[in-house]
């Protein structure tokens, strides 16, 4: 407290040159209230951050925990960078009274479970890194109070699950990148809010199945990227749903089963005019020749064994049809026959009775 209050006296003398230190380990540049503390191995917040400042660069030092209103002297943050640190625990409320805080890097740390406590206060917050994280589930509701977020960076964590309403109250946001997680399956419901979101990234996860429901809700959803999952089939309902006026969908690196219907999903996905498939050509069929190059976007023959079989089976048909008509025809001709020898014979017999 002594020291914030001589603190202004300092800026006074120093504010000849631009930039002090305001501990042996941080550099403050004064024009840009920016607090320059890197690589400095802090295992514990400094506590002389000047109040004035709007920019505090922690990353690569040792913090491992945040505990609840820990930047409550520095309330006029902008930008906070965190990343690259030992955290592993972000405290209910750790960064209560940043209400002008409007990015957050915490990449780079331990964090393994989020609750939606750590977000208390962050109003303004419109960009939150968590990349190269621990996480493995995501809660319902965890980002509950990020009322502005526009960017949140996920990737490079060990996501597995996300719990319906996980972004359920991030309504705002433009761009999710959850690339390179465990991520298997995406359920129905878990992108429900996110009307406004544009871009979401969903490289190197392990998906083999969409609910048909999942992408509906994205309606302003422009680029949509599952390159380097598990997908062998799609339906052409969970695209079709996608109610957007152009989206681009990138499906390479996936092990599609080429087969008829998996064409004829294509075929259609292609015809629907708001949607771009932008890496048709390049998606390889991990059920044929990859010797040949065998790819989706060049191959017509796919369909070709399902024809002939068709063919085949309307031809028997008609022909068991057919014969069996002849055969029926013949039947009763036979018996008109028959009757009619009976008739005649019977007549005779009667003539003969009468002489
Ligand atoms: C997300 O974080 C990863 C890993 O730190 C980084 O490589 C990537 O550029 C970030 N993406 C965006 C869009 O910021």
């Amino acid at each position: 407290m002594h020291l914030l209050l001589v603190l202004p006296f300092v800026l006074e003398v120093q504010s000849r040159s631009t930039s002090h230190n305001f501990t042996s380990d941080c550099l403050y540049h004064v024009e840009i209230k920016a607090a320059n503390c890197t690589s400095s191995n802090f295992t514990h917040l400094p506590v002389s951050v000047p109040p004035s400042t709007e920019q505090l660069d922690l990353s690569f030092n040792h913090l491992s925990a945040i505990r609840p209103r820990a930047f409550q002297t520095t309330r006029r943050l902008r930008v906070l960078l965190l990343n690259g640190n030992s955290i592993s625990a972000l405290a209910d409320g750790a960064f209560l009274f940043l209400e002008n805080l409007q990015r957050l890097d915490l990449s780079r740390n331990r964090i393994s479970s989020l609750s939606g406590g750590f977000s208390l206060g962050l109003g303004s917050l419109r960009e939150l890194s968590l990349a190269e994280n621990k996480l493995s589930v995501m809660e319902s509701d965890c980002f509950v109070h990020l009322d502005s977020l526009h960017k949140l960076n996920l990737s490079h964590n060990a996501i597995k699950t996300i719990k319906m309403r996980a972004f359920g109250s991030t309504s705002t946001l433009r761009q999710i990148q959850l690339d390179w997680n465990n991520i298997t399956v995406l359920n129905n419901g878990i992108f429900s809010m996110l009307r406004n979101l544009e871009v979401l990234n969903l490289r190197h996860n392990q998906i083999h199945a969409l609910d048909v429901g999942v992408l509906s809700p994205l309606t302003s959803l422009a680029l949509l990227d599952l390159t380097n999952n598990n997908l062998s089939s799609i339906q052409f309902k969970t695209f079709l749903s996608l109610n957007t006026y152009s989206t681009h969908i990138m499906l390479q690196g996936n092990p599609w089963k080429c087969d008829c219907d998996l064409q004829r999903v294509f075929r259609k996905l292609c015809n629907v005019k708001r949607l771009f498939l932008d890496d048709y050509d390049s998606l390889n069929c991990s059920n044929l020749d990859e010797i040949h190059g065998y790819s989706m976007g060049f191959d017509t023959e796919l369909c070709v064994a399902e024809m002939v079989t068709v063919l085949v089976i309307t031809i028997t048909v008609f022909i068991t049809v057919v014969a069996a008509i002849v055969m029926a025809e013949k039947k009763r001709k036979k018996k008109i026959k028959e009757k009619h020898w009976t008739e005649v014979r019977e007549a005779s017999k009667a003539d003969r009775s009468y002489y």
